[in-house]
């Protein structure tokens, strides 16, 4: 096990490059199932969950060279249709392979991604369009396999019943190979999205946004191998924005996401934040003179993002007064509270009044445990110690190393495997910041 060793209190400044975006580089991955050329991919960034799903397309008979930042995917002589349950365990995103195998192969065996730390996160809503589009799948409870199998999916007209990210992009990925055409209504807008989508039309797919929240798909025979660069990751770059505003520092992201972080930049209008647009790709985020306590709530794009919330509670405990974060995304998504808590935070769980909550929030509500709470108050200012912390899952863990930056005193970090899951280097990447980070294995 490997933990961070972290001394607080020195202020991050200078330029940084936001690697690829995790979101999109697992989803092409999966799209170059869909050929038997080969794919060539950039800007992908070295993290483990990539590492994760290229040992899944390697299991499924696929051949992968790495070099650099880019990728080379080509389809071996054999495939298989069947993802090892110990790697479905470790990435969820592994469940997606099963739309391409379909529609390649006709078969398709994945294992149930199962919950995580941020709630159930089932895949019911991928199933079930799968299904419509003619699919036979059966969960296998003994053996914890989605055993699927078509003769042929054909091309339906189809609306989600919530928001979904991936399950927009698994029927996507099922759809492109079928036969004739499918409308995907109440489909997501995550950018991410649109960044799988500008690959595959490279590939030869005929797939476009036709209305919001609709996405329409022209069946074709064959698609074929591609090079293609993958988007920066908008999360990276509010997760050292708000690094920079905690510690008191300045740092210009050179390659930012501006377009895709509209809702991010309201909600610092509204907190006073400091961030300034450079050009079209260079954003200044630095500490504000004081910051006010403002109030949000995640939701679907292009909404506050869910992934951004975590990193914003690190900032609302340096705004002046009471904020709230209204979390309807996921269920279970306050893991890294408790560990703010020991820093010296004051936060409390309560629940806001919603209508019916079982529309309201995007996640299923029989899927919510008894003690969860979708609502935060954080009072500020607060001033932040050091403490031993856990990271729980990638964005809490990533929110943790921003806080300890942020505290007076040696903060200790345990659970650096979840860093590694979505940020590439971290702490190498602080260091030239002017953290002061260190990995040490931990002795077992
Ligand atoms: C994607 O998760 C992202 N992951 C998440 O980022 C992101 O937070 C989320 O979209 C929202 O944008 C990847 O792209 C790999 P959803 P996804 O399907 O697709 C429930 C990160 O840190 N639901 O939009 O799983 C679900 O449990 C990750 O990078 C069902 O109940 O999100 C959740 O509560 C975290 N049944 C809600 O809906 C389904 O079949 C939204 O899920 C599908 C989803």
């Amino acid at each position: 096990m490997e933990k961070f060793i972290i001394s607080g209190g020195n202020p991050l400044k200078g330029e940084v490059s936001l690697g690829g975006a995790k979101n999109v580089a697992l989803k092409i991955c999966v799209a170059s199932l869909l050929t038997d050329e080969e794919l060539v991919l950039h800007n992908v960034p070295h993290i483990s969950d990539v590492e994760a799903m290229l040992e899944v397309l390697k299991s499924l008979g696929v051949t992968v060279t790495l070099q650099g930042s880019s990728v080379r995917i080509k389809r071996g002589p054999i495939i298989h249709i069947s993802v090892p349950l110990e790697l479905g365990a470790r990435l969820r995103t592994s469940s997606m392979v099963i739309g391409p195998l379909l529609a390649r192969f006709g078969k398709a065996t994945i294992p149930n991604p199962g919950g995580c730390r941020i709630g159930a996160r089932p895949i019911d809503r991928h199933i079930e369009g799968l299904r419509r589009m003619g699919a036979a799948i059966e969960y296998v409870s003994t053996d914890g396999f989605f055993h699927a199998s078509s003769t042929g999916l054909h091309g339906i007209t189809y609306t989600f019943g919530k928001n979904t990210h991936t399950g927009t992009e698994t029927l996507i990925l099922a759809a492109v190979l079928a036969e004739g055409k499918t409308v995907l209504k109440n489909s997501a807008e995550e950018v991410e999205i649109d960044d799988l989508i500008g690959c595959l039309v490279k590939m030869g797919a005929r797939i476009k946004r036709t209305a919001l929240r609709e996405i329409t798909i022209e069946g074709v025979s064959r698609l074929r191998g591609t090079e293609y660069a993958i988007m920066p990751d908008r999360n990276e770059e509010v997760t050292f924005a708000v690094g920079a505003m905690v510690t008191g520092g300045e740092i210009v992201v050179v390659n930012s996401q501006q377009r895709h972080l509209s809702s991010f930049f309201d909600a610092l209008d509204r907190a006073g934040g400091g961030y300034e647009k450079l050009s079209d790709t260079k954003t200044r985020y630095f500490k504000p003179q004081y910051l006010l306590a403002t109030n949000i709530q995640t939701a679907r794009h292009p909404g506050f993002m869910t992934d951004w919330q975590a990193p914003w509670a690190v900032l609302m405990t340096q705004a002046t007064g009471e904020s709230t974060i209204h979390e309807t995304v996921f269920e279970s998504r306050f893991s890294y509270v408790s560990e703010l808590k020991k820093m010296g935070a004051e936060i409390d769980f309560f629940d806001p009044e919603v209508g019916d909550p079982a529309s309201f929030y995007n996640f299923n509500w029989a899927d919510r445990v008894e003690g969860y709470h979708q609502g935060i108050r954080i009072h500020g200012v607060t001033k932040l110690h050091n403490a031993i912390l856990t990271m729980d899952d990638l964005r809490a863990g990533a929110t943790l190393v921003i806080s300890a930056l942020a505290a007076s005193g040696q903060s200790y970090l345990q659970g650096v495997e979840q860093i590694d899951r979505g940020y590439e280097k971290i702490e190498v990447r602080l260091t030239v910041l002017g953290a002061h980070i260190q990995r040490i294995k931990e002795e077992i």
